[in-house]
């Protein structure tokens, strides 16, 4: 088949990489010339673990990048996969989508057939405006020429190459039958483990080894998209319950990390996302839960069980604030080290990472901060340009003089450091483990006063 992805983002190219290693002829578009380039050199323009090896295998082949729509003419199938970011309300801004809707319509062929696939994150109702758009610029006829349909996106940063070739589930939302055979033949090579498994060897990516099938589901257009909000939302909710069941657990000398072991244990209940943290943030769980608590306030259905989850995932930011200078007294003129930037490890993306809420809350109480990330500092620079923190090159660095040391996130790198080094570097040694990533008796035996959440002290 002849696939188009326009965005070279993080769903646009590992979709695109994808489907090129699968044996379609895709091409990615992007209006950015570095990115475009990136792919035609055999490059990744994103950081994501297995993805530059997969495009540096099909760049040239069957996989290209351009910034004309050109390409779409010949489509059987194109996936919108540019970014929605939010308004000032936590709705989701459709600008790129719309934009993305009228070149497609300006470039359809009305002598074929294309299914629209609307990839990126969008709010109910949108496949029917990009239809309405595409309708309007093209003169084209919805269900003969073209049909847009909601195939939700469920990768995980840091993962994302695992989840495009091994997903638990591919969601197909459209009632035109046409668009289904279309999607079911686009997809039919992950309903069997073979080939993903197969490629995935040959870029040399080590995956969690999984015997079953994806559930391929369809159902009609508005549940699809919402599905991707529910779901998102709901683990959102899971992990601010863990994390407020880790403060409670801190408060009765109960130990969170058993807590959760012990809830998991039940299937109804899972042990994922039950990993307590400083609050989960990113550039998917904030947005998302800001729109769908937006979209339910717009028509009366306030989801309060959402609302409660984003107020107390602040409440998890402030804690560790809170935390901090309950063991030092204050954080004025105290010296604080912090370990990891990103949201979550694997990856080098710092927006609206808690880091960045943290560090400004003990700023504004007059603590001086040193930070160091193996991935995340450029970016958390970019995007913080004006903040007076000191960014070090070595990790163990953000314990010259410090009062304290603060783990944020879990990078494997950080349980390797040189922790007598830094001990013997810091002011006061006091670590406190946000993810109780770290051995507590490894490093209390190195003479730290050491803490993690919700584990009792
Ligand atoms: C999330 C979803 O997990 C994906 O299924 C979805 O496709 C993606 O959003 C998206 O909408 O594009 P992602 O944002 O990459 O993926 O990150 P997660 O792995 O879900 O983690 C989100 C945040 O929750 C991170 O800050 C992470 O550290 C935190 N977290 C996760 C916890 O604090 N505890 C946990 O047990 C799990």
């Amino acid at each position: 088949m002849k696939v188009v992805c326009i965005g070279a983002g993080y769903v646009g190219s590992v979709t695109g990489a994808a489907f090129a290693a699968l044996g379609h002829h895709t091409t990615v578009i992007d209006i950015d010339t570095n990115k475009v380039n990136a792919i035609n050199e055999g490059t990744s323009p994103i950081f994501e673990p297995g993805l530059e090896a997969l495009i540096r295998k099909f760049s040239g082949r069957t996989l290209a990048a351009t910034n004309q729509y050109e390409v779409v003419t010949d489509a059987d199938v194109v996936f919108i996969g540019v970014g929605t970011p939010s308004k000032e309300d936590g709705s989701a801004d459709l600008k790129y989508i719309e934009l993305a809707a009228r070149n497609i319509a300006e470039h359809l062929d009305r002598n074929r057939y294309t299914v629209i696939v609307n990839k990126s994150t969008v709010p109910v109702g949108t496949a029917e405006h990009v239809t309405a758009l595409i309708s309007q610029y093209s003169n084209l006829t919805n269900n003969e020429h073209f049909s847009v349909i909601s195939n939700p996106e469920f990768l995980r940063e840091g993962y994302a190459v695992e989840d495009v070739f091994l997903p638990d589930r591919i969601v197909i939302g459209t009632m035109d039958n046409q668009a289904r055979s279309v999607m079911k033949e686009l997809y039919s090579q992950l309903m069997d483990l073979q080939k993903p498994i197969e490629v995935l060897q040959e870029i040399g990516l080590a995956v969690q080894p999984k015997d079953e099938l994806p559930v391929y589901f369809e159902t009609d257009t508005r549940s699809a998209e919402m599905i991707k909000y529910a779901s998102n939302a709901f683990l959102a909710v899971k992990i601010s319950y863990i994390n407020e069941v880790a403060r409670l657990c801190e408060a009765l000398q109960s130990n969170a990390l058993d807590v959760a072991k012990g809830m998991g244990l039940d299937s109804r209940i899972g042990n994922k996302f039950l990993q307590v943290s400083s609050g989960w943030s990113g550039s998917c769980f904030p947005k998302d839960t800001a729109e769908f608590l937006a979209a339910s306030r717009k028509h009366g259905r306030e989801l309060n069980v959402v609302k409660a989850a984003v107020e107390s995932n602040l409440e998890m930011h402030a804690y560790i604030v809170e935390k901090t200078k309950r063991k030092l007294g204050t954080l004025f003129g105290k010296r604080i080290g912090f370990l990891g930037l990103t949201f979550k490890p694997n990856t080098d993306d710092t927006r609206n990472t808690q880091a960045s809420i943290i560090i400004q809350m003990m700023l504004g109480q007059g603590a001086n901060i040193q930070v160091h990330d193996p991935q995340g500092m450029e970016m958390f620079r970019h995007i913080n340009p004006n903040l007076p923190i000191a960014y070090c090159d070595q990790a163990e660095q953000v314990a010259l003089n410090a009062d304290a040391v603060i783990l944020l996130t879990h990078w494997e790198e950080y349980v390797h450091l040189d922790w007598n080094e830094m001990g013997n570097m810091m002011n006061f040694k006091y670590v406190l483990d946000t993810r109780n990533f770290l051995s507590s008796h490894f490093i209390r035996d190195k003479g730290f006063h050491y803490e993690g959440l919700g584990v009792g002290i």
